[in-house]
């Protein structure tokens, strides 16, 4: 790493980058997901993205020895025009990256439509992160917040996450540096003219700012609303560029079609990974990773005809309704974590065994029998082991038939 070619094509990307600012806005989606590990060039990736459809993962880059290196080149990085992202942002191992405020200063919105375990942000043994600094981060819609074991990390009381998230009992924050060796100051303080709102949260009245240079603001009325305070769309989510237009949004509440935010995808177009508008045409053609074809019912673009549905016919992508049984039939899995679970998604029919072995998380018996709670029938035998922290088998609810025909000697 740090070679000289590297250098070389971080001053070329920079003149990219700088043209980009300066060229009028367009809406570039990015994914699915995005992954940045190891190699700083991969941030080249981002360049363009105004929105990632999927997660952003960041880490496992450099280490103790070229910590200097990094930190001169994050400190002159910047991805002004991201605004959101689908699923989940997760930052593990960056050395050298002090805040994400110059990284990500525009980043408004991170919807959690996919979860990394229970959480939408994870901030992971950054060991020199100093304050999270993402101040234009409004509104996380599903999901908690992971910050834990960054040894430097300050500005954790002057944030008031009930701003931004419903969910923030789940949250986990822990490890990170002591309060009282923290000595966060918001903007304006040291010269006895504070700029920023001071308010009851975290048990404390206390002022609230990201940095030593941006306040945390509050919305205008439980809406989004622009720097400067004006509401914007009730469509908008997030905030802004101008008040009113919902064509100026950083997120949508809803959904996001041809440059608008909108209750609802129009007639002829589908709803598509939560947040956005397609055309059948668009969904015929979409690849995932982990799926090729995609189907249309009830005005969604999804990966499957949902449970009790079908294909109507075996090259069709729309769904019929199956008269009587229509089992969705899945491959035995060993069930060790929640991604496991989730690939059983609809099942019916277990073909072989089912074992089950977990052994982490808490309260998730819900969440697994959203995955596993339509399984009917397992052709083998149902084994759980060392599944301390179930609480009940209500995951396994539509469970009629083990047909043990493969039996265990145990
Ligand atoms: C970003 O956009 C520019 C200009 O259209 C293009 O040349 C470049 O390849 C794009 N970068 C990525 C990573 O897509
Ligand atoms: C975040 O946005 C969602 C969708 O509009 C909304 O339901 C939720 O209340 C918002 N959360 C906060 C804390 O504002």
């Amino acid at each position: 790493m740090g070679s000289g070619t590297e250098w070389r094509d971080l001053t070329l990307f920079w003149g990219l980058m700088l043209g980009l600012i300066l060229r009028p806005a367009t809406a570039e989606i990015c994914g699915p997901s995005i992954d940045i590990g190891n190699d700083i060039s991969e941030f080249r990736r981002l360049e363009n993205c105004t929105v990632v459809e999927g997660y952003l993962q960041i880490l496992l880059i450099g280490d103790k020895n070229n910590n200097n290196i990094n930190q001169e080149f994050f400190r002159s990085l910047s991805f002004p025009k991201l605004t959101m992202v689908t699923d989940y942002l997760l930052l593990f191992r960056v050395s050298g990256l002090d805040s994400l405020s110059t990284l990500f200063p525009n980043l408004a919105v991170i919807r959690g439509r996919n979860l990394f375990y229970n959480y939408a942000l994870v901030i992971f043994e950054m060991t020199s992160l100093k304050d999270i600094g993402l101040f234009n981060l409004r509104n996380i819609t599903r999901g908690a917040i992971r910050i834990e074991k960054n040894p430097e990390l300050c500005y954790l009381d002057s944030v008031d996450w009930s701003l931004i998230l419903d969910a923030e009992f789940n949250n986990y924050i822990a490890g990170n540096k002591q309060s009282k060796e923290c000595s966060d100051v918001c903007p304006g303080i040291m010269e006895n003219s504070p700029q920023c709102s001071k308010t009851m949260f975290n048990n404390n009245y206390n002022y609230r700012c990201w940095t030593s240079n941006h306040c945390q603001k509050e919305k205008c009325a439980r809406r989004a609303c622009t720097l400067e305070g004006e509401c914007c769309h009730p469509q908008c989510l997030g905030s802004c560029s101008s008040p009113s237009s919902d064509t100026s949004c950083a997120a949508c509440v809803h959904y996001f079609h041809r440059g608008r935010c909108v209750a609802d995808c129009p007639p002829g177009t589908f709803r598509f990974e939560g947040w956005r508008c397609i055309s059948a045409e668009l969904c015929s053609k979409v690849h995932l990773p982990d799926s090729n074809s995609f189907y249309i019912h009830d005005g969604e673009c999804m990966t499957e005809c949902p449970s009790g549905y079908m294909p109507k016919t075996p090259s069709s992508m729309y769904c019929k309704a199956c008269d009587g049984l229509c089992d969705k039939v899945c491959e035995e899995k060993v069930i060790d974590s929640m991604d496991a679970a989730q690939s059983l998604k609809g099942c019916t029919v277990i073909q072989g065994n089912l074992h089950i072995n977990i052994r982490r998380g808490h309260n998730i018996v819900a969440e697994l029998e959203s995955f596993t709670g339509l399984i009917q029938r397992v052709t083998g035998n149902v084994r759980i082991r060392h599944s301390h922290t179930l609480t009940s088998l209500a995951f396994l609810r539509s469970l009629k038939h083990i047909e043990g025909r493969e039996l265990l000697d145990e």
